[in-house]
């Protein structure tokens, strides 16, 4: 993946925990690249090896954390660096929905290396709908809940996800149904 996305990990981390936290985490998961660049492409099993080690280090369950990792994305990550992309997705939390399959490709124009999830949606009404997940990396649909329920925060209505089909019962893809509230 890109440094990106180790890099966010290390600021949720180092945010919450301070810097020493971090480096112990790096030391357990034995990963000596000190500073990742962000346009720069890393193996996943950098960020999947980090991830297990903030787990074990925090005594966090693995997709507990990848949840908050989900919410610090939207919140903190992308609204700092990626306003523009965000902004781009739609100006609802319905609208940013229905543009998410489309989203990565505009991502993937900056980043060329892009290996990215695919979404898709069905049913679709007023303020519910199903999400069709997709990605070649396992255990990652905790992250996606996290991801959505910070996009809720951020167009400010309740949303409620949850998981139909999942990927870890052999469906091949993780279903998500997702309703909201109107916006405050
Ligand atoms: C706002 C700017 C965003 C940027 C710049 C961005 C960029 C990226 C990057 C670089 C990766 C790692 C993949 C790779 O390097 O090959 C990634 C993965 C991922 N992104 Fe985004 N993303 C953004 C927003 C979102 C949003 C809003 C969602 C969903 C609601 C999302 C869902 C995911 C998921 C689930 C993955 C994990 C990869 C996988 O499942 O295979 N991203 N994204």
């Amino acid at each position: 993946m890109y440094g990106l996305v180790n890099k966010a990990l290390c600021e949720m981390i180092t945010r919450g925990h301070g810097d020493a936290t971090w480096e112990r985490i790096r030391a357990v998961a034995n990963v000596d690249v000190e500073v990742f660049i962000s346009m720069d492409s890393y193996p996943d099993a950098i960020t999947y090896h980090l991830v297990d080690a903030a787990a074990e280090i925090l005594g966090e369950e693995v997709p507990t954390l990848l949840y908050g990792f989900g919410r610090h994305w939207v919140l903190n990550t992308a609204a700092q660096h990626y306003g523009h992309l965000l902004q781009a997705g739609g100006r609802s939390f319905r609208e940013f929905m229905l543009a998410l399959p489309n989203f990565h490709a505009r991502v993937a124009l900056m980043m060329p290396q892009l290996v990215p999830p695919e979404f898709a949606c069905s049913d679709v009404a007023e303020r519910t709908l199903k999400l069709h997940y997709r990605s070649q990396r396992p255990g990652l649909a905790p992250f996606v809940e996290g991801l959505i329920d910070g996009l809720g925060e951020l167009f400010k209505v309740a949303v409620e996800c949850r998981r139909l089909v999942d990927e870890s019962e052999g469906a091949g893809h993780t279903v998500f149904d997702v309703s909201w509230s109107k916006a405050a």
